[in-house]
């Protein structure tokens, strides 16, 4: 089985804020073009809600939704028991595409995050500059884990609803540590 990298696609308010009452807290149009381009044509892993909270599966990916629900039958996507379950399933998805070497995205949520968060080595971030009200949070990373590829502010669009800052954090290599 080829060792295709994981990568979390999440945006995030600057009160921690991703959900609220089983949908997104804004409207940015610009981001959701963002998320469009980097999950295109590859596997993505989402926990059940939010795969309800999508209007339809997402056209030219590979929905993988992860529901302890036996009898859930996503319609337009594949259902997993588990996360491992999931990875298994999405790592299969990408050699069936010839991608094998393209990443895994993980959509959210907060279960789902956590889940993906030790295995990832890539988070495409957008940082939401607002504080809007919510019920679902994304926590804080662990600062020394992370380094920043790219740093992009973005400004209010006519169809945002906040000004955004795209941010790409690639994991620090386990072995770079400096040697004692
Ligand atoms: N801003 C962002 O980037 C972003 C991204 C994604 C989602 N969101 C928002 O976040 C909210 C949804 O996220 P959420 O955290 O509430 O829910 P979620 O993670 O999308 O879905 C939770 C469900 O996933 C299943 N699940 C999760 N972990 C599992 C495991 N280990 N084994 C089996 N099943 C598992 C369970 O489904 P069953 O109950 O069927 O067993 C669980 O109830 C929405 O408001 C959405 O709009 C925001």
């Amino acid at each position: 089985m080829s060792d295709t990298p994981v990568a979390l696609v999440v945006a995030v308010a600057d009160n921690g804020v991703i959900g609220v009452r089983g949908g997104l807290p804004w409207h940015i149009s610009s981001d959701l073009k963002t998320f469009r381009r980097l999950t295109m044509n590859k596997p993505l892993i989402m926990g059940r809600r939010t795969f309800q909270s999508l209007k339809k599966p997402l056209d030219g990916r590979d929905n993988i939704v992860v529901t302890g629900n036996k009898s859930f039958r996503p319609p337009g996507a594949l259902a997993a028991a588990n996360f491992e379950t999931a990875l298994a399933l999405a790592r299969r998805c990408a050699e069936a595409r010839g991608v094998g070497s393209a990443e895994i995205m993980i959509i959210g949520g907060t279960q789902i995050f956590e889940a993906a968060l030790p295995m990832a080595n890539r988070i495409y971030k957008t940082e939401v500059h607002g504080r809007p009200e919510g019920d679902v949070f994304f926590s804080a990373l662990e600062a020394a884990d992370w380094q920043e590829l790219e740093r992009t502010p973005l400004p209010k669009g006519p169809r945002d609803d906040f000004a955004t800052t795209f941010v790409v954090l690639e994991r620090v290599g386990r072995d770079s540590e400096p040697s004692l």
